[in-house]
């Protein structure tokens, strides 16, 4: 009983697209890259995944943001004015919890290993 619990709850956590919940994102402003930027926790609103947008200017990417989008504006790409200069911002888009961190793989695995604690070791313990 407690594993099919735990099964369902973990599946949910690294899984979010089964729509158990809503997405958990890090929010940062649109800002120069390489600015100092103590990323804010945040709760997507349904339909919205994880981003990571690069602003490019010939290559460079001069500014960057993290933060929730609707699934269908993760492909689009956009020019802006900044600093007299046009940036072309673009989005990669993800969606597990906290994948937009910058550092995915570590976060995800993280998640990994406790849904795989959570799942195995945690009901054996119990019982
Ligand atoms: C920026 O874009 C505008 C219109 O999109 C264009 O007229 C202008 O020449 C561009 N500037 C540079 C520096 O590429």
């Amino acid at each position: 009983m407690y594993r099919a619990v735990c099964v369902v709850l973990c599946a949910c956590l690294l899984l979010p697209a089964l729509r158990c919940e809503n997405l958990l994102c890090y929010y940062c402003p649109l800002q120069s890259n390489g600015e100092v930027c103590r990323p804010v926790l945040s709760e997507c609103p349904p339909q919205e995944v994880c981003s990571t947008a690069r602003g490019r200017n010939g290559g460079r990417v001069v500014l960057s943001q993290q933060s929730c989008l609707a699934k269908h504006e993760c492909h689009l790409e956009y020019v802006i004015k900044y600093k007299g200069t046009n940036v072309t911002v673009s989005h990669s888009c993800c969606d597990w919890h906290y994948c937009n961190s910058g550092s995915r793989i570590t976060v995800h695995s993280a998640l990994f290993a406790l849904a795989v604690a959570t799942t195995i070791i945690l009901p054996a313990w119990a019982s």
